[in-house]
């Protein structure tokens, strides 16, 4: 089945394969809203993605993008070395919906009976529009849920492991662009500035990179003050000269429009289904503009929220794995390099190997 849908405002290219194993779209007896739960893969174990609470313009675009985001989990899941396969659930809000509080509670119990009815082949988290409090409330539901605040016996979000995993992708490609890790006086433009980007904003600036930050909500503009650094207008950011780009809001922000308009050497930022579509890694080689993929660079969240769940873990370990993404995005580079491929086939190819091997 190929769904074609819209381009943009969503982590999903125009077109899109069916090979999913299974997917349930139900519409939530409480809050009457259309959710979707994909479960791409479960060769390498139980389906492990978050849930995302997002505004799009139909519910079929919700599901593309549900389905797009849970085949790219089983990439993640993969490459970052977890026994885990690759899912995600998608909750479709119309544009201009505002959930009460009990609107978020209502949602997110009609999540958990939706997980549930899987009988455990997927477990649910956070994601973009969703919380640590929020899987409190899935979890009245399912017992397939992770990332429970830590006052209530959970792991915490996620969004620190992650942000530690971009930092060690961003030290690897400023390795790769300009010979050094150091990232005191480079440029780079952070474009998002949420929970990953917010965290990364905070440590860079720290590290004494010069800083151009831009964000949709211009609230986030106290941030930019605070650190010094230079705000630009959201639409401008992928402009802006610097040695890096690191998109951290939720689009496929790297559009042909966009890769023409760069002015970077390389681009590594969190943000999920970066290109608008496959072609766009070819643009940017062409370009010589060297590209992290998000499946790679993004995997902290899930390597913590994975291995921090099981009895016994070890948190310096696991803070090691989260660094070892740099290698791994540094092991991509010189792959692409040495097969004259793009970063994303070099990723694909590290993933396709674990899933061949089972
Ligand atoms: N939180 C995690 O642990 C995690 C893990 C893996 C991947 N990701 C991905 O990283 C991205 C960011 O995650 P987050 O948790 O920080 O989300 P978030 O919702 O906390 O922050 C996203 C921020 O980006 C801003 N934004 C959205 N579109 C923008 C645009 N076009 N230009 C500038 N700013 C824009 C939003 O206003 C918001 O401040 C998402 O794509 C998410 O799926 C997050």
């Amino acid at each position: 089945m190929t769904i074609t849908q819209p381009a943009m405002e969503l982590d999903a290219p125009a077109t899109l394969d069916f090979d999913h194993e299974r997917v349930l779209i139900a519409t939530g007896a409480r809050s009457g809203l259309v959710m979707s739960v994909a479960v791409h893969s479960t060769k390498l174990g139980q389906a492990l993605g978050g849930c995302r609470v997002w505004h799009y313009d139909t519910w079929t675009d919700a599901l593309a993008d549900c389905l797009r985001l849970s085949a790219a989990m089983t990439l993640k899941n993969a490459v970052a070395g977890l026994n885990r396969g690759g899912g995600k659930s998608v909750v479709y809000l119309p544009h201009g919906t505002v959930l009460s509080d009990v609107g978020k509670r209502d949602v997110m119990l009609d999540l958990g009976d939706a997980v549930e009815s899987l009988g455990g082949v997927y477990k649910t988290a956070e994601d973009v529009g969703t919380s640590a409090e929020l899987m409190a409330v899935v979890a009245e539901r399912t017992a397939y849920v992770c990332g429970l605040p830590t006052e209530r016996g959970g792991i915490g979000e996620p969004a620190d492991a992650t942000a530690a995993g971009v930092h060690a992708g961003i030290l690897a490609t400023l390795a790769a662009v300009v010979g050094s890790r150091d990232v005191a006086g480079h440029r780079i433009v952070i474009a998002g500035l949420g929970q990953v980007g917010g965290r990364l904003a905070r440590t860079l600036a720290a590290a004494g990179a010069r800083l151009t930050v831009s964000d949709v909500d211009r609230a986030k503009r106290r941030l930019s003050d605070e650190l010094g650094a230079a705000w630009v207008e959201p639409e401008s950011a992928h402009t802006v000269e610097a040695e890096l780009f690191v998109p951290c809001g939720v689009g496929g922000a790297l559009t042909p429009r966009v890769i023409s308009e760069l002015r970077v050497r390389g681009v590594v930022g969190a943000a999920n289904n970066q290109l608008a579509s496959r072609e766009c890694a070819a643009l940017l080689a062409e370009r010589g503009i060297l590209w992290a993929p998000d499946f790679v660079v993004n995997a902290g969240g899930v390597v913590y929220l994975a291995l921090a769940s099981e009895p016994g873990a070890d948190l310096a370990a696991i803070a090691a794995r989260v660094d070892a993404i740099g290698d791994t995005v540094a092991a991509v580079y010189q792959e692409a390099s040495a097969n004259g491929t793009t970063t994303l086939v070099a990723a694909e190819r590290r993933a396709r190997a674990r899933l061949d091997a089972v």
